[in-house]
């Protein structure tokens, strides 16, 4: 049984000490009593240790947007895994299509971190997704099946197992237009078969693979439903305590 995971993505909205540990006062008691979905919270880096000040004892876990892939040195403005372990933070986000899109990051990269990653023992959440031309040009599973291939190149199938998988198609995020329940479940079927020709179906079976692209309290009951829908990484509906509640209420319900 997969355990499903919502995680909040703050991307660069909301990040200051302050408006990070508000939001998280606000969150923290309504979702006090669910113990069947993990929950995730990734402000950006200056929210991090107030974040981690208000949820340590309780069931939301840190999370962070980014990291480099070396643990020290001259890397100037980058941030190593190891000062984000140290703060708190367990679970980190990669290949996000943002980074991908705007800095450049290839799944070269993307692979570089997610083994860095697993090495210092941050959660890795790794997405990807195929941009709308994409898709309309018929080429969805090319497009992530070399995602696939090149960010997750010679891991161990005990890596792959603690890597969380974000199907993020690029046309859905932050555009209110999310992919309907079948398209999702599709490609999360299609992640599932790679995942069981590359290792086997056990790990297949074992990998949690989230969607992510406009999932609002909305259509969340909905998309969590699907047999290969196991939670969702959010944005926008993420700022706000209360739809981030009633998504992660959603998740909850989906396993009952
Ligand atoms: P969105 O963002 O929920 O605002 O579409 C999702 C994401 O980028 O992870």
């Amino acid at each position: 049984m997969r355990k499903p995971i919502i995680g909040g993505n703050w991307k660069m909205n909301r990040g200051t000490p302050k408006e990070s540990k508000e939001m998280l006062i606000d969150f923290v008691p309504l979702i006090k009593n669910v113990i069947n979905v993990e929950v995730v919270i990734a402000p950006p880096f200056t929210g991090l240790i107030s974040a981690y000040e208000i949820i340590k004892d309780t069931n939301v876990k840190l999370g962070a947007q980014n990291m480099y892939y070396e643990e020290k040195g001259a890397f100037t403005g980058e941030i190593s895994p190891q000062f984000l372990k140290e703060i708190g933070v367990e679970y980190i986000i990669l290949g996000h299509s943002e980074r991908r899109n705007i800095f450049n990051e290839s799944d070269v990269i993307v692979n570089k971190k997610l083994k860095k990653a697993l090495m210092i023992g941050l959660k890795p959440i790794v997405c990807i997704g195929e941009h709308l031309e994409e898709r309309e040009t018929g080429r969805t599973k090319d497009v992530i099946e070399n995602q696939m291939m090149g960010s997750f190149k010679d891991l161990t199938r005990d890596q792959m197992i603690q890597t969380v998988i974000a199907y993020e198609p690029i046309w859905a995020i932050g555009t209110g237009k999310t992919a309907t329940p079948e398209q999702a479940e599709e490609i999360h079927m299609f992640i599932r078969e790679l995942i069981s020709q590359k290792y086997n179906q056990e790990t297949a079976d074992s990998v949690r693979i989230q969607y992510g692209g406009s999932i609002k309290p909305q259509n969340a009951e909905i998309l969590f439903s699907k047999e290969n829908i196991d939670g969702g990484l959010v944005g926008g509906a993420s700022l706000q305590s209360e739809s981030l509640a009633e998504i992660v209420q959603a998740a909850e319900k989906s396993i009952q």
